[in-house]
């Protein structure tokens, strides 16, 4: 059974990014997947401090905060969805403050190891990015990350965009993005 952990990064509740994410765990879901979403905006937690527990005989992050099961999820999963909006050009300050702590999953020798991560290698990561701008406003927000998914081990990646969204509710309106949505979780969950 695939296993697929699902941070939902927008501060709005029930906006177009959390839309877009339900609909793509429901499908995966619906497929046989087992689905955790966490959904940040309810967490207490902290970007990394840089105490660098993680690094120095620690092998898990050294902050004690809602943050700590997401991360042990995390290690538990073979899918990574994270969804959010585009807040001036990036992912939220939320989603961005959670990928931070992903650092603990960096051995201490990441730089030279060919394994760097704790993760291992395979993991599959989901970006759904929701912006009220056309697509040529910003780029894919995966291009930006790519070198730390890499480290990370997050070896597939795919993103869904979804462009020109104002109100809540204006994803589920795109009808060639919610059939691509479901084909991706379908294939996701049946791990191909
Ligand atoms: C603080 C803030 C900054 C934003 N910056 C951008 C931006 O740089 N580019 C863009 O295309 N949309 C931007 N938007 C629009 C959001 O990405 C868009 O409304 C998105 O659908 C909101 O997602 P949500 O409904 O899941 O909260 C911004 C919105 C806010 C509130």
């Amino acid at each position: 059974m695939t296993r697929l952990v699902c941070l939902l990064g927008s501060p709005r509740k029930d906006g177009n990014s959390d839309l877009l994410a339900r609909r793509f765990c429901n499908t995966a879901k619906a497929e046989g997947a087992a689905v955790r979403t966490h959904s940040l905006r309810d967490l207490r937690f902290q970007g990394c401090m840089n105490v660098l527990f993680c690094k120095i005989g620690g092998e898990r992050c050294g902050l004690d905060d809602d943050m700590l099961p997401v991360l042990a999820d995390l290690s538990e999963a073979d899918v990574l969805v994270i969804a959010t909006p585009v807040y001036f050009c990036n992912m939220t300050g939320l989603m961005k403050q959670a990928m931070d702590r992903f650092f603990s999953f960096l051995k201490p020798d990441y730089m030279t190891a060919e394994e760097p991560s704790r993760l291992g290698r395979g993991k599959r990561l989901i970006l759904l990015q929701t912006q009220g701008e056309p697509e040529d406003h910003c780029r894919d927000l995966l291009s930006t990350y790519g070198p730390a998914l890499d480290q990370l081990g997050f070896e597939r990646r795919d993103c869904l965009r979804a462009c020109g969204m104002r109100a809540a509710g204006d994803v589920l309106r795109q009808k060639a993005l919610m059939e691509e949505t479901d084909a991706l979780a379908r294939e996701v969950a049946l791990g191909q």
